[in-house]
């Protein structure tokens, strides 16, 4: 098995990457978060009882595994504290387990109020998760953003503070006419929240590279997925961090030619979660039988996700972005039942057939799907766990993805339990 892994979500996120991860890390000395923040969301199992975490890797519920969260992610201390507090209360020993970089970008409050101000006023504009990830983002760019390193200098980050929240109270009372933010009761809820969570802070960088040369295993996790990356994301339609893989070395301060497998998770169909162009969906019956079948509902934000076919045009040059070296591909099952199912090789764009996603937005916009249609197959392939037994029509599927992106398929899920996984060939 390679040392370091990095698995990315090679579509607009939510392609049940959360699974492939916990399947891993049983081989795995340490998880690492790289960017984004409580916009993510994955769904765990407590003593029978269904939650979620955003923030906190999920393979904390491990005893034998190191949870990192690097300094590419946006920490909100409040909502850090509200899942430790509720993993606590489960008996799960967080402190012992969990790291944080000393070179986070703190999300604020402030920050939130002006992700939900600028949503109400754009009328959803970009259909955001409300949290103040591109805020925060925002001001780690613009240089004036706090880190959670600064708290360990009490006047120097209140003084950041000050000004910061001036800035954010500024625009939020005379360009939202939103509600501000008192700053000393911010400063104070920080300074508390700061308290028990300070004893975890650390210089990943070092802790990582300490890992590398133990010959540990590292498994880095990507929140969201390639097309929502600032950079080679479907842009304005993006979160406001690196998804794709360069995310892994700025997000972490783990050097990029010391990862050994870099594995893309690709659900059977497509789904997006806000606004956007998605040439692929589906507005008619089978996209409902999809999204009802699958149970297409952010983990997050509880919004229905919109649901399409299967964009090879996009996985081709996810594969590019990230170096996929295999793919995971998840809820195959889903497909189960349907007569034909249609896979997207190319676009049609003002009467041209192109083979890549256009970087322009307005060009994306007006992509036309062009449409190869193969078998469905009736029987179903839920919780199938051999190669062998699935269904032909499902193998072709499966050979037709490879044969187009060329690069193997190693894992397949067929259902949301660890055990309803078709091993390929992992990591070869
Ligand atoms: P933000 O990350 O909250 O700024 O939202 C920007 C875009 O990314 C919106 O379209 C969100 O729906 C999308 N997004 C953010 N996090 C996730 C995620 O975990 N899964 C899927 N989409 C997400």
């Amino acid at each position: 098995m390679p040392k370091s892994i990095v698995i990315i979500g090679s579509q607009w996120g939510d392609e049940g990457k959360g699974k492939f991860v916990d399947l891993l890390t049983e081989n795995v000395n340490a998880v690492v978060r790289f960017q984004g923040g409580h916009n993510a969301g994955h769904t765990i199992i407590i003593n029978g009882n269904k939650t979620v975490l955003h923030l906190i890797p999920s393979e904390i519920m491990r005893d034998d595994v190191i949870n990192l969260i690097g300094n590419g992610v946006v920490l909100s201390l409040a909502a850090l504290t509200k899942e430790i507090e509720m993993l606590q209360g489960h008996g799960i020993n967080v402190f012992s387990k969990l790291l944080i970089s000393d070179a986070c970008s703190l999300l604020l409050p402030s920050h939130e109020k002006l992700d939900q101000a600028h949503e109400d006023l754009r009328n959803n504009e970009i259909g955001t998760t409300r949290r103040g990830i591109g805020p925060a983002y925002e001001d780690k760019i613009a240089r004036r953003g706090v880190r959670i390193g600064d708290l360990f200098h009490k006047e120097y980050f209140a003084e950041k503070l000050k000004n910061i929240l001036d800035f954010h109270n500024f625009i939020l009372q005379n360009y939202y006419r939103a509600e501000t933010l008192n700053f000393d009761q911010t400063l104070n809820t920080i300074y508390k929240l700061f308290e028990p969570i300070k004893k975890i802070v650390r210089d990943i960088p070092s802790i990582l590279e300490k890992y590398r040369t133990e010959n540990k295993t590292i498994l880095f996790e990507g929140a969201q997925g390639t097309f929502l990356d600032i950079d080679h994301g479907t842009y304005p339609y993006v979160t406001s961090s690196n998804t794709t893989i360069g995310g892994v070395s700025t997000g972490s301060g783990f050097g990029s030619l010391y990862l050994d497998y870099s594995l893309g998770i690709v659900k059977a169909y497509t789904t997006r979660v806000g606004a956007g162009p998605f040439p692929t969906e589906l507005n008619d019956e089978v996209g409902e039988y999809i999204c009802s079948k699958g149970n297409e509902v952010g983990a997050t934000t509880g919004r229905k996700r919109r649901c399409g076919w299967l964009d090879l045009v996009m996985l081709k040059r996810s594969v590019l972005l990230n170096s996929f070296s295999g793919l995971g591909l998840t809820k195959l099952d889903v497909l189960d039942g349907l007569e034909k199912i249609k896979i997207c090789t190319a676009y049609k764009l003002n009467g041209a057939i192109i083979h890549n996603v256009p970087t322009n937005i307005e060009d994306f916009k007006n992509c036309q799907p062009i449409y190869e249609e193969v078998e469905g197959w009736r029987q179903s392939t839920f919780q199938v766990t051999t190669y062998t037994k699935l269904p032909k029509q499902a193998i072709n599927y499966i050979k037709f993805i490879e044969e187009f992106v060329k690069i193997p398929i190693t894992i397949i899920s067929t259902g949301p339990d660890r055990i309803d996984t078709i091993l390929l060939k992992p990591f070869e």
